[in-house]
Parts: C-alpha cells; sequence; structure tokens
C-alpha cells in the first residue's frame, strides 16, 4: 500500500533493458524499444494518478550515439512518432512536458517536434514529464561551467557568487526539484553518465526487471520501498 502522504515528489527513471527483453524474447532489439516506449506514457498516467510532481525518462544518452547507426535511427524514429500520442495524452492529463539535454546532433526534424510539445503543454499544471534525450551529466556540467566563465568573464558574475544554487541554475534542470527515488531497470546497478549532480541525496532503487515488463506494480513496489528508506541528508 502506498502512503500518500509520503510519495516521492520526483522519480528519476533509468528505462534500460530493452534488448536484453527482446533477445530473451527471439525478438530484434527495435521490438525490445518499441514495447518500452509504450512504458512510458503508462507510468506517466499512474504517476499522475498518484499525484506525484516530476518524472524524468533518461530515454537517450550522449554515449548512446556509440551504437549502430540503424539502432540509432530506429529510436530517433519511435520517439518521432510516439511523440504526437504522449503530447494527446499529456493534454488530456494537464501533463507538461520538459526536456534536457543537448541539441545537437538531434535531427532538426525530431528537434523542432520536442520544441513544439514543450510549448503546447506549457501551461499545464499537473505532472511535469521530463525526458532526458541526448542528455549525459558530464556535458551538461561542462556547459554550465563555460556559461559560468564567459560570465565572470564578462562581469556579469563575481567568483565568489558562485554557489550550489547559482551553478544549479545554470544546470539543464534549472526550476526542477533534485530526484528523490532513482529506478534502474535490467539489473545494472550503475548511474550511466545520469544527473550526477541532482542524485546526490537521491535513494537508489534498482530491479531485475526489464523496462518493457515495467508494470503498474513494479513503480508500486518502487514507492513503497522508498517511503521505508530514512532520509538523513547527512543529519542524525
Ligand atoms: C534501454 O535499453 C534503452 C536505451 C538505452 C535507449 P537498452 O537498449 O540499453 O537495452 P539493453 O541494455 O541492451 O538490454
Ligand atoms: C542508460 O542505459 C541510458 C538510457 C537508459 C537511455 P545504457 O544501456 O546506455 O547504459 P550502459 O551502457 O549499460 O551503462
Ligand atoms: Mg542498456
Amino acid at each position: 500500500m502506498i502512503d500518500k502522504s509520503n510519495l516521492p515528489g520526483h522519480i528519476a527513471i533509468i528505462m534500460d533493458g530493452n534488448g536484453r527483453w527482446a533477445k530473451n524474447k527471439g525478438l530484434s532489439r527495435a521490438q525490445g524499444h518499441r514495447e518500452g516506449i509504450k512504458r512510458v506514457e503508462e507510468i506517466l498516467s499512474q504517476a499522475s494518478d498518484l499525484g506525484i510532481k516530476f518524472v524524468t525518462f533518461y530515454a537517450f544518452s550522449s554515449e548512446n550515439w556509440k551504437r549502430p547507426k540503424v539502432e540509432v535511427g530506429i529510436l530517433m524514429h519511435l520517439l518521432d512518432i510516439f511523440l504526437g500520442r504522449y503530447v494527446r495524452m499529456m493534454m488530456k492529463n494537464n501533463i507538461r512536458f520538459l526536456t534536457i539535454g543537448r541539441k545537437e546532433p538531434i535531427p532538426e526534424r525530431l528537434w523542432k517536434k520536442l520544441l513544439a510539445a514543450k510549448e503546447k503543454t506549457k501551461n499545464n499544471r499537473g505532472l511535469t514529464a521530463v525526458f532526458a534525450f541526448n542528455y549525459g551529466s558530464r556535458q551538461e556540467i561542462v556547459d554550465a561551467v563555460k556559461k559560468i566563465a564567459d560570465d565572470v568573464l564578462e562581469k556579469r558574475l563575481r567568483p565568489e557568487d558562485v554557489s550550489e544554487e547559482r551553478i544549479g541554475d545554470f544546470l539543464d534542470t534549472k526550476g526542477i526539484p533534485d530526484p528523490d527515488l532513482l529506478i534502474r531497470t535490467s539489473g545494472e546497478q550503475r548511474i550511466s553518465n545520469f544527473l550526477l549532480w541532482q542524485l546526490s541525496y537521491t535513494e537508489l532503487f534498482f530491479t531485475k526487471t526489464y523496462w518493457p515488463d515495467f508494470k503498474k506494480e513494479n513503480l508500486e513496489e518502487a514507492i513503497s520501498e522508498y517511503q521505508t528508506r530514512v532520509r538523513r541528508f547527512g543529519a542524525v
């Protein structure tokens, strides 16, 4: 049972295991991705019904460009076709859509669709769905440091004014609270360059379940487990 008074405000998810899920079933990796992308909509609608305020999905990392060209193409294509469906669903559920990650080298057509989805949902006040797409935490930090250096050089910022809050303002996640709960599926227990700064005090939940098998009861299990954790933030 989930205690509605102790919900994680922000859940971040590393959706992993599409390829292995497909392989186990004798299917192609593309079919694994196609199945995985369907779970996003279901989990979003469940999280929204529960009253969760933010969900961040790791959809494509800055390192995922290393994959075969065909697979990268399939992932871009799937997001492109599913985005329209997501937007309809998000409008119905009062969900705001945001992205984090670098623009280049996302295909122009897909980038425009992502922008349009953000624009269309920007006044929605329910849950915020964040897509980490072409996202890598280290490159996000590099970009932030460059902007800070530039602001110092141009005298818009004094070195003594650089603080944790100010650094947060230069990250893609500006305005988004740090995750309370991180879920990684597929049995891997690593962060894979996801939200390194933001996860400082996040509760971690690892499950062997592959992302395409991640259903309602799995999210409930993760939240229930979160609710047993004692968060001390360094204090006693
Ligand atoms: C996660 O599944 C989807 C993305 C990283 C885009 P994978 O494609 O990494 O699946 P596995 O890890 O190979 O099983
Ligand atoms: C992390 O999964 C990235 C996403 C889920 C988008 P990967 O499958 O790319 O991570 P590694 O390579 O196993 O660390
Ligand atoms: Mg993987």
